[in-house]
This record gives structure tokens, C-alpha cells and sequence, in this order.
């Protein structure tokens, strides 16, 4: 079988450049193990930005122990970086940053695994110093070149350039993946990871192509037989998905990507006559997020998901479908270097 060997791999000792992203609030504790079992890289997703802390902090920890459980092999957690009206970084994200650090500082085994911390929305930089110090690879997602360059000059490992047509949390300023990617793997010099639209084997291969050393995926990951924490009519959605099922609609902290349903209808009504507000509006959000997730509420709920969904027609088996998506790729590559060697003219 051929093998795709990157900077990233390297990086990160996983045997595949593939990541699975995080997708908070949701849980994804089944879902992360596979995929580092599978040779890629999981992600623990952090439990929801509208948490007590320290119940956050908690339930967080609890899911980074069950992973450790499930896998030997290296994982990520994902935390958000909000900050307040004042530019302080929110109190959840910061026990969020805490609890991954107090994980690996309690179980030195466990701080084998779990070698990655992925921020993601602000740049945490008051954090960089600690993170640094914790001994975490600290990889952070940008959806601008600028954003890139700002994160590289702190120090980050690696950066993942996520596009616009990405599912979840996506960015205020619309750059998508093929514009974006090039830009910022010329911009820096540390691995660049591509996120937003990855699928198969092509989009690796286009991914190293472009210049990344991988991809990260998050709405692909949804629909596979192994996501065991989420209801299956959220993977139905996505596979029923077709171009243009997607909406853009405030979320949390800025603009999200998901299907298009009565629940974001409902979010647009109460955004519109002013129902919900503040605190109590984001609370709204969150729990109509997890709630596709945890009862299969697909119609009133809300579903993450990127502009891939339309793409994502069959139902996979992790363990499988991460060495075949590495494999497809590298028999691309080799295939079109040999397309464009001398020996043919
Ligand atoms: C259901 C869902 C939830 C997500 N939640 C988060 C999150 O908590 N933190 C984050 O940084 N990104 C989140 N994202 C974005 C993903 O981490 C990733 O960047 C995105 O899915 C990549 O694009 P793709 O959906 O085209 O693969 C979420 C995406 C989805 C689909």
C-alpha cells in the first residue's frame, strides 16, 4: 500500500494526514478514537461555549479520559476561543485551555496521547506562553492569510487554513478553500493543514498539491458508521443533502454553516422580532444543536455541516475509509508524476 509521508505526520506521529476536526458541542469521543485508530488524528470537541466553566471544564475532561480508553494512539482536543465585549478571552474558553493542560499534567500516559491542542475562532495569544510550556503541538485554525501570519509570529506549530464553504463556525470574511489554501501555505512556513470541502483521496491529493501537508474534515466524519455518539438521522441529512441545502446563520460567536431546516427558520424569526437575546439566545442555540445531535431532532434542531454534505452519498467505516482516502491519494500523485515524466516524451 503507498504511503503519503508529510511534515505533518512527522509532526504529529500519525501514519496518515488526515484529521478529524472538532465539532463542539457535539460529542465526538467514539468518532476521535476511531479515526486515531484508524492512522489519522481525533479530535475531542469541547462540550459548548454557553457552559458553566467548570461544569464545562468537567464534562470536557471526562470525554478527553474516555478517548484515552478507546485508543493508544495520539489524539487533539478543540477549543474555541471567544472573547468578551472588553477583548478578554471568555472564562469557558480559558477552563477549557486549563483542563486539557491539567489532563496531561496528571497522567503522564495519557500525555503521550494526547499531543495536540487545536484552537480555533480567537488567537489565544495570552495562552501561547502556557500552551508552549505543557509540552502540547499547538495547531490553530485561520480563515485568512493575515490571521495565518499573525499565528505563525506567535509561535504556533501548525495552522489549518479552513475555507468559507467549511461546516460549523465558519469566518466573517468569506475566503474559500481553493483561493485560501495557496495563499497561506505561501504565506508561511510551518505545516499548513486544508479544511473546508475535503472528501476522498482527490481532495488530499489537490490538498499537498496546494501546498498543505494534509487535510482536516469534519462533515465526512459525521456520516460514518463509527460517529456512534450522534443520532443517525443527523448522518441521513447529510447524505440526503444536495448543492445549495446549506444556510449561513449566526451562531455563537459569529457566522455558522448547516443545512437548511425549520429549526434555522426558527433561529431567523427569533433573530428577526427579537424573542431571544444575549445569553439566553446563545443558550437557545446550543441546545438546539446538541438536541440533532443527542435526539435526532433534524427537523426543529440545528445541523452543522459544510457545503460537502452534497457531495457525501455513502455511509463509511472509519477504519477503512482513512487509509483508502491516503491510499486513493497517493496513487493520484504517483499517477500523475508519471503522466509528466521525461521518459514519455
Ligand atoms: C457539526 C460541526 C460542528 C463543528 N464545531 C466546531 C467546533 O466546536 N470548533 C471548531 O473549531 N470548529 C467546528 N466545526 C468546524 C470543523 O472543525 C471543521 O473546520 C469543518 O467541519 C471543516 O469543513 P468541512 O465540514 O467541509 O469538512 C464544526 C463543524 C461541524 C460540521
Amino acid at each position: 500500500m503507498a504511503a503519503l509521508h508529510t511534515r505533518l505526520t512527522e509532526l504529529l506521529g500519525i501514519e496518515h494526514p488526515i484529521i478529524q476536526e472538532g465539532m463542539g458541542p457535539y460529542r465526538t469521543d467514539h468518532l476521535a478514537a476511531a479515526v486515531s485508530n484508524a492512522g489519522g488524528l481525533g479530535t475531542v470537541s469541547m462540550p459548548g461555549m454557553t457552559q458553566d466553566p467548570d461544569v464545562g471544564a468537567r464534562v470536557l475532561r471526562e470525554h478527553i479520559e474516555e478517548v484515552a480508553t478507546l485508543t493508544e494512539r495520539p489524539f487533539a482536543v478543540n477549543v474555541p476561543v471567544g472573547r468578551d465585549a472588553s477583548g478578554s478571552v471568555l472564562p469557558v474558553s480559558e477552563a477549557y485551555i486549563r483542563a486539557v493542560i491539567e489532563a496531561r499534567t496528571a497522567d503522564s500516559a495519557l500525555a503521550g496521547q494526547l499531543r495536540v491542542l487545536t484552537t480555533s475562532a480567537g488567537f489565544p495569544g495570552e495562552f501561547r506562553a502556557l500552551i508552549r510550556d505543557a509540552g502540547l503541538i499547538h495547531m490553530h485554525k485561520v480563515g485568512a492569510t493575515a490571521h495565518a501570519k499573525k499565528a505563525e509570529a506567535a509561535g504556533v506549530d501548525v495552522v489549518i487554513a479552513s475555507g468559507y464553504e467549511m461546516g460549523g463556525h465558519t469566518h466573517t470574511s468569506p475566503v474559500h478553500t481553493f483561493v485560501l489554501v495557496p495563499n497561506v501555505t505561501e504565506a508561511v512556513s510551518v505545516p499548513v493543514v486544508l479544511s473546508g470541502g475535503a472528501r476522498d483521496g482527490r481532495t488530499l491529493a489537490a490538498a499537498l498539491t496546494l501546498g498543505a501537508d494534509g487535510v482536516a474534515m469534519g462533515t465526512r466524519f459525521i456520516a460514518t458508521e463509527d460517529n456512534t455518539d450522534w443520532h443517525p438521522a443527523y448522518a441521513e441529512r447529510i447524505l440526503a443533502a444536495r448543492e445549495g441545502d446549506d444556510a449561513v446563520f449566526p451562531a455563537v460567536y459569529g457566522p455558522a454553516r448547516g443545512l437548511r431546516n425549520a429549526g434555522v427558520q426558527r433561529l431567523l424569526e427569533i433573530l428577526d422580532n427579537g424573542e431571544l437575546q444575549g445569553d439566553e439566545l446563545n443558550r437557545w442555540k446550543d441546545e438546539a444543536l446538541i438536541r440533532a445531535q443527542s435526539t435526532g431532532d433534524v427537523d426543529a434542531g440545528i445541523m452543522a455541516a459544510g457545503q460537502v454534505a452534497s457531495a457525501i452519498s455513502d455511509l463509511v467505516r472509519v477504519a477503512e475509509f482513512v487509509p483508502r482516502m491516503a491510499e486513493e491519494a497517493a496513487e493520484i500523485l504517483t499517477r500523475l508524476a508519471a503522466a509528466t515524466s521525461p521518459a514519455r516524451v
